[in-house]
């Protein structure tokens, strides 16, 4: 279903030059609900920018369906972190949820179809002729989950959609993304920084380094796929998934820490003009 193949992304700008994203390389089969996981600034919205076809990598390929990707493909939808700028505040959340399905030209009666029954699946029958700022962050973010589901895509991107919401309500969202998986099995790849959450979500999970990027590795999360929030997390297999995820990602830590620690030992004497260093100032 998506293909990512040598993905890197090299930000250039006059005095800066940042390798976000060194080379990751992927599949995700079709039905495939899986997560991705890695630090803050290693790049993963980065790669979810050029995986919906809305930034150009500096090289490699995505190809969704096998067709390459450079531009958003009809088939994909994208959910992101701020749902606060993602809705039309002047909007009510009906026609917030309708509007692409006018883009993809569908009929009023298939409209009205879809709006209802994935306004209904995220639990907000009630809410049709609210506003967005009428909502709670939580709401807000069903709604935008709720457009995405109404446009019936074949593949799922989500970019940390539950990083600003409260405690409780992540939960309930997560079980939310379950039970919407289960039921329309769209090929979904949910990215975090949040470790337990990826475990609790995916069938598996795709580990990142720090920047610039590569895949650590990819776990397959073999809990039972029934999961509820109090017996999955605290299952001995739950616990010994998040510490493999947990060192991984500590390890690469490590190793970059390590790295910048043997910078100056490793200039030495050069010939010719050296190559320009990355800049990891901030991370
Ligand atoms: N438009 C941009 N121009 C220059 N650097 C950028 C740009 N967008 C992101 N970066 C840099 O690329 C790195 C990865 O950023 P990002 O993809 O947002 O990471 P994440 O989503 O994992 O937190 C960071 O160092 C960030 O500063
Ligand atoms: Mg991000």
């Amino acid at each position: 279903m998506l293909d990512v193949r040598g993905i890197q992304k090299v930000y250039e700008s006059k005095d800066r030059t940042v390798e976000a994203v060194r080379d990751l390389t992927f599949t995700l089969p079709a039905g495939e609900l899986a997560c991705l996981v890695g630090p803050s600034g290693c790049g993963k919205t980065t790669l979810l920018k050029i995986m919906s076809g809305l930034l150009e990598p500096t090289s490699g390929e995505v190809r969704m369906e096998g067709q390459v990707v450079n531009g958003p493909p009809p088939g994909m939808a994208v959910v992101f972190q701020e749902y606060g700028r993602s809705l039309f505040p002047w909007m009510t959340v009906r026609d917030n949820v309708e509007l692409p399905l006018k883009q993809k030209k569908l009929a009023p009666a298939r409209r009205k179809e879809l709006v209802e029954e994935s306004l209904a699946a995220v639990g907000l029958a009630e809410a049709h002729a609210a506003y967005p700022w009428q909502l709670s962050g939580g709401m807000q973010q069903r709604v935008a989950i709720a457009r995405a589901v109404a446009y019936e895509p074949h593949v799922l991107l989500m970019d940390e959609p539950f990083a600003a919401v409260d405690a409780q309500t992540r939960a309930d969202l997560e079980d939310l993304i379950r039970d919407l998986w289960h039921r329309f099995q769209v090929t979904t790849l949910f990215v975090t920084h949040d470790i337990d959450e990826a475990v609790y979500l995916g069938q598996r999970v795709l580990i990142l380094s720090n920047s610039p990027t590569v895949i650590r590795d990819d776990l397959a999360i073999d809990l039972p796929d029934q999961r509820d929030q109090l017996t999955t997390r605290s299952s001995p297999r739950f616990a010994e998934l998040r510490a493999r995820v947990y060192e991984q990602i500590h390890r690469s830590k490590d190793a970059a820490a390590d790295a910048d620690a043997e910078q100056p030992v490793a200039a030495g004497p050069v010939s010719g003009p050296a190559p320009a260093a990355p800049d990891h100032s901030g991370f």
